[in-house]
């Protein structure tokens, strides 16, 4: 089997994708928090991806085909190869030695982060509580995986069509009221779920986790492109996180700059359908 050879594509939904890659120095390293760098083909550009689980040489990545080269991704089969796979990058998650009650949350796609941070949280011993989210039951991913490895899941849609209807935030409030200890809490997902659902935890001071997502180009420190504000100080994601404080994030800033890149991805989708 040759480098970056998909070992399992499939759709997990309408438009979140799972794919098994063989890719063994990437899998043989990669810690929870991490990621890796997709290069589909030559002409695509390269689309960081956060690693969502490993199995020996195999490492399970999962997105949503929004953008140009996630729906270039999403066309690929089992057995078809990437060109190219650069990683584990960034920081892996500060996961201490439990015994420690930990609450991991996913939103969306965001939820493809959680199974390895749950693991790695478990096998260090800690109590591990798994809050994942969805729209709608079509969207809800990882369930089996999470519910495996977590003590306890909760799982919400915010139309009610599956599971404590409404959004994740819901049950990470009671869990903090219910005055059990709960020592960390990890939020994954899209920028306003995080930037929302972190809200939650700061009146009882608890440490949360974000992991962000700004648009990443060499993965190195290099480019600047991945630049984010965090306790007033410039961060890359790239190399200082992806995870950072959620308490101190410039959420504001974090959402200009993605923005900043919508014309460049509308051109970019016109010229690949042309
Ligand atoms: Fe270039 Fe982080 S992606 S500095």
């Amino acid at each position: 089997m040759g480098n970056y050879t998909i070992v399992q594509a499939r759709a997990l939904s309408e438009a979140v994708f799972e794919m098994w890659i063989h890719a063994p120095q990437v899998a043989r390293h990669a810690k929870a928090g991490q990621f890796c760098i997709i290069h589909a083909d030559g002409a695509g550009e390269r689309v960081p991806l956060t690693i969502s689980a490993t199995n020996g040489d195999n490492i399970r990545i999962a997105f949503m085909a929004v953008g140009t080269t996630t729906k270039l991704l999403a066309t690929l089969k089992t057995g078809d190869e990437l060109r190219d796979v650069a990683g584990p990058l960034g920081m892996p998650s500060d996961i201490t030695e439990g015994p420690e009650t930990v609450i991991i949350v996913g939103g969306g796609v965001g939820v493809a982060c959680t199974p390895i941070l749950a693991q790695a949280a478990k096998d260090a011993g800690n109590y591990v509580i798994g809050i994942i989210g969805a729209r709608n039951r079509d969207l809800l991913i990882f369930e089996d995986d999470m519910r495996a490895i977590c003590d306890e899941l909760y799982v919400t849609t915010d139309d009610g069509s599956y599971g404590i209807k409404g959004f994740a935030s819901g049950p990470l409030k009671d869990l903090c009221e219910s005055g059990r200890k709960i020592d960390k809490v990890w939020i994954i997902g899209p920028g306003m779920m995080m930037k929302v659902t972190s809200e939650v935890t700061r009146p009882f001071g608890i440490k949360t986790y974000v992991s962000l997502n700004p648009v990443m180009v060499d993965g190195t420190g290099m480019c600047g492109s991945c630049r984010v504000t965090v306790g007033g100080e410039m961060k890359f994601a790239c190399v200082d996180g992806p995870e950072f404080d959620a308490h101190e994030v410039d959420w504001n800033d974090l959402m200009t700059r993605q923005r900043m890149y919508l014309a460049e991805e509308k051109q970019s989708m016109d010229f690949r359908e042309e």
